[in-house]
């Protein structure tokens, strides 16, 4: 029998059986206070509105948009808004004011149309509370109070519209795509409850059974999302398939694929070489999580905010990236990232600052107004903090004093750090791109770095970190790109006077002469830095092909550069000077510390980076680490891309196999085979934006698949399920998709 008390509270218990606005137009809604900080907030914005007006928002760094309900809701389905912005770094939480109940962080880079969002309109956010952006988990039925949206150390500005909870999340049902894999399977991807029983499938005319359905799989990141696989009874050949949803759903769609003549493969696994886990890597990964889910290989810090870190303090300086003015670096603390790297499972790569200077503090900077009045641009936010140039872009005079940002730095301080650090990195690099230091810190080293100075610098600070900490490597000199490995900012005349010899191999001769002299080893890689020349921005269909072709240059002996390199006249006395193939043309271990796809939020990206991967392990490269331009997690294209290869901890082969193609099309396909205990993996890269390719693979063991992709007619979505291969001689893979095949 119920108690008097609990009769009461059910009483009590609020059944909130509708939808809760929190905004549409001029202001909050009933019931809400705004309890947000550190920002300037528009309630009635006109600049840019659905309705009448919206909210606009500028929140200074790590301060909020955050709305108070007097009431309170639990067991909701969603949370809705309309969101312009640049790409605005919001984390959102749910909390209780009332009994300090706090939802995880919520990043709004993590949901599946965050690359949609654009500055000039507004695009539809819609959060599943069972089923939280990259987390996956459910909000649980904790109650809640307040909502908030927080900006992160940079602070930013952004319109927001249209907030509204939602008590049950309806999404009207839509087959999205409906795509032609592997053997005998098509992927369907749907969103909202679909109804399947009225879809057919025929191959050249005949219609084919549908063997069975698998379970609706969510990926993680799209929970309005799902993929389901259909097995159907017959394989696929060469000819025209239909798949028709039929007239359920509200409407009929029809799919229409014509499945091409096969191509002829043959992979010899007793034909192998180790791959190096370590180019799996990425530079400043987000997460233990991250590295952990993604398995990434090698996980660096580095780039151009690194060359002033002060660990004495953690303060660093951007150089020219952010109007030469020092920070806290973020993130702060080298020691406490190792750590977390290494409980990742991943190998650490630190950049040791290798000038003589480092950020002596969070807030000074190099070139003030009120010193150097009339440069050609400021900081919008701190407008005394300029450029360091004159508007026609020479540096301002005199050279600035260093003192003013830096403190002095030199490799017993190095040495000291290393050797105190609790977590120790496995790989250092000597600083990051020294080379240009004279541009990205003209005002620590306005002189131009010469090939000598650059060569004492990396023995000097090599012999520091060997001292620092028994068993490091060495990776050095950083070099940022292909002009710079050959020649230096001061110039021909540099080269001229070490014997005409171009940089890097004048460099690798001296350090071998060194380590001679001095009986150590201090190089242990060739670090470089590599981005494709090719500009690939107008995002149109000839960019988007020329981005996924460019992959050409880390290997291909035969390929003409696309980009100024392949056009003389030639700036290096290299053979074939028109021919990167970057990993063949250095034979020596390399690695390379920072390269990009050109396209992060794109899924051509994302292709760009399976297809480089296939080709590290292929050609024997020793280490790389991936520099983002943009979030990478585990739903972006980048991060799908190494999920692929290595995500949950199902890995492509530890061996790389050889594969024969009867017709290589490298421009628009690549295949790359690994081994590990006699299983055989595999890795299709479809760069064709529309039309499917087919393969026969020789010696494919028969047996169960574990098949992943990601990419396709959907938009990006990553999708796992298991095949069997039976004397098959016909693998589909879809357009504008990666697809892994692993032996069970
Ligand atoms: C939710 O609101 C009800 C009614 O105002 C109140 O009695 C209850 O204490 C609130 N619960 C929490 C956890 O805030
Ligand atoms: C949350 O509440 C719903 C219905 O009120 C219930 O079915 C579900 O099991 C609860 N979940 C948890 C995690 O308590
Ligand atoms: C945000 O506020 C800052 C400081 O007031 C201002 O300089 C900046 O222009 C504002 N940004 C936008 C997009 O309104
Ligand atoms: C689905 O059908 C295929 C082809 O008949 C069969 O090989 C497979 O085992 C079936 N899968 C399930 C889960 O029943
Ligand atoms: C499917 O595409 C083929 C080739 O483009 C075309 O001939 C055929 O009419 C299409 N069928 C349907 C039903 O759209
Ligand atoms: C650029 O402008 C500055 C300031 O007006 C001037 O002193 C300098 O000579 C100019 N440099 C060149 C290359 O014209
Ligand atoms: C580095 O600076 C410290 C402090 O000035 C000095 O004691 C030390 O000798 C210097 N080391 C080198 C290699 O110059
Ligand atoms: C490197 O070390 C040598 C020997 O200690 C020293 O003479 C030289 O100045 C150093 N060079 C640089 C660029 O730090």
């Amino acid at each position: 029998m119920l108690s008097v008390a609990a009769l009461l509270s059910l009483v009590a218990a609020r059944v909130l059986a509708q939808d809760i606005t929190i905004y549409t137009d001029t202001a909050l809604a009933a019931g809400w206070e705004d309890w947000s900080w550190g920002s300037t907030i528009n309630w009635d914005a006109t600049d840019l509105y659905e309705g009448t007006s919206s909210v606009s928002v500028n929140s200074t760094a790590w301060s909020a948009l955050s709305v108070y309900y007097e009431e309170n809701w639990s067991n909701y389905g969603g949370l809705q808004f309309d969101i312009a912005g640049n790409a605005p770094d919001l984390t959102i939480s749910l909390s209780s004011a009332t009994d300090g109940t706090t939802s995880p962080n919520i990043l709004l880079s993590t949901v599946s149309n965050f690359a949609n969002i654009t500055p000039d309109a507004f695009t539809t956010i819609l959060i599943d509370f069972n089923n939280l952006p990259g987390l996956g988990s459910a909000l649980g039925n904790a109650t809640y109070d307040r909502i908030t949206f927080q900006e992160d150390g940079n602070g930013g500005a952004y319109h927001i519209d249209n907030i509204i909870l939602l008590q049950t999340l309806t999404i009207a049902p839509l087959f999205l795509s409906a795509e032609p894999l592997a053997a005998n399977t098509i992927a369907v991807s749907t969103q909202g409850k679909v109804d399947f029983s009225t879809l057919s499938v025929s191959l050249n005319g005949k219609t084919v059974g549908i063997a069975n359905t698998s379970a609706a799989y969510v990926p993680n990141g799209s929970p309005e999302k799902s993929i389901t696989y259909l097995t159907l009874d017959t394989l696929f050949v060469p000819g025209t398939l239909l798949i028709d949803t039929g007239v359920a759903n509200g409407g009929n769609q029809v799919f229409n694929f014509t499945l091409p003549k096969v191509q002829y493969v043959s992979v010899v696994q007793s034909d192998n070489y180790p791959i190096s886990p370590a180019i799996y890597g990425l530079n400043f990964p987000s997460s233990q999580q991250l590295v952990s889910d993604l398995g990434i290989g090698t996980s660096r810090w580095g780039g151009n905010a690194v060359t002033a870190y002060n660990p004495n303090g953690q303060f660093t300086n951007a150089g020219n990236d952010w109007y030469f003015e020092n920070r806290v670096a973020s993130p702060p603390d080298a020691d406490a990232w190792t750590e977390m790297v290494h409980a990742g499972g991943s190998l650490s790569l630190m950049v040791v600052p290798a000038l003589d200077w480092v950020a002596k503090d969070a807030t000074s900077y190099s070139y003030p107004e009120s010193v150097y009045p009339g440069q050609a641009a400021s900081d919008p936010y701190l407008p005394d903090a300029g450029n360091g140039q004159f508007p026609n872009g020479s540096w301002v005079t005199p050279d600035p004093i260093q003192t003013r940002a830096y403190t002095p730095w030199n490799t017993s301080m190095a040495q000291t750090w290393l050797k105190g650090l609790a977590n120790k990195p496995d790989v250092v690099t000597v600083d990051n791109e020294i080379e240009i230091a004279s541009n990205t810190h003209q005002d620590m080293h306005p002189i131009p770095i010469d090939f000598d100075e650059e060569l004492a610098r990396v023995v000097n600070t090599s012999r520091a970190a060997k001292a620092a900490i028994p068993g490091v490597k060495v990776a050095a000199p950083s070099t940022c790109s292909w002009w710079y490995y050959w020649t230096s900012m001061v110039g021909f005349t540099d080269n001229a006077a070490h014997n005409n010899m171009d940089f890097l191999p004048w460099f690798l001769q001296e350090m071998a002469a060194e380590e001679k002299t001095s009986g150590q080893r201090l190089l242990d890689y060739l670090d470089i830095h590599y981005y494709f020349q090719d500009d690939t921005s107008a995002n149109d269909a000839d960019a988007l092909a020329l981005r996924l072709r460019m992959t050409r240059s880390l290997w291909d002996t035969t390929y003409v550069d696309e980009s100024w390199i392949g056009t003389p006249p030639q700036q290096n006395t290299e053979w074939d000077n028109t021919i990167v193939q970057l990993i063949p043309r250095f034979r020596t271990k390399l690695s390379i510390s920072e390269w990009n796809s050109q396209g992060d939020t794109d899924v051509t990206g994302g292709l760009v980076v399976a297809d480089a991967l296939g080709i590290f392990g292929q050609q024997k490269l020793d280490m790389a680490t991936y520099w983002p331009s943009g979030t990478v997690d585990e739903s972006t294209p980048i991060g799908l891309a190494f999920w692929l290869y290595r995500g949950f901890d199902t890995y492509f082969g530890s061996s790389s196999a050889q594969v024969n193609l009867a017709t290589p099309l490298p421009d628009t396909q690549g295949v790359y085979a690994g081994t590990e205990d006699g299983k055989l993996t595999l890795v299709i890269v479809n760069k064709n934006p529309d039309t499917p390719i087919a393969f026969e693979v020789d010696n494919m063991p028969f047996g169960t698949y574990f098949v992943r992709h990601f990419g396709g007619l959907a938009g990006l979505a990553q999708w796992e399920t298991t095949i069997a291969v039976e004397a098959i001689d016909y693998i589909v893979v879809p357009a504008y998709t990666a697809v892994f095949f692993k032996e069970n």
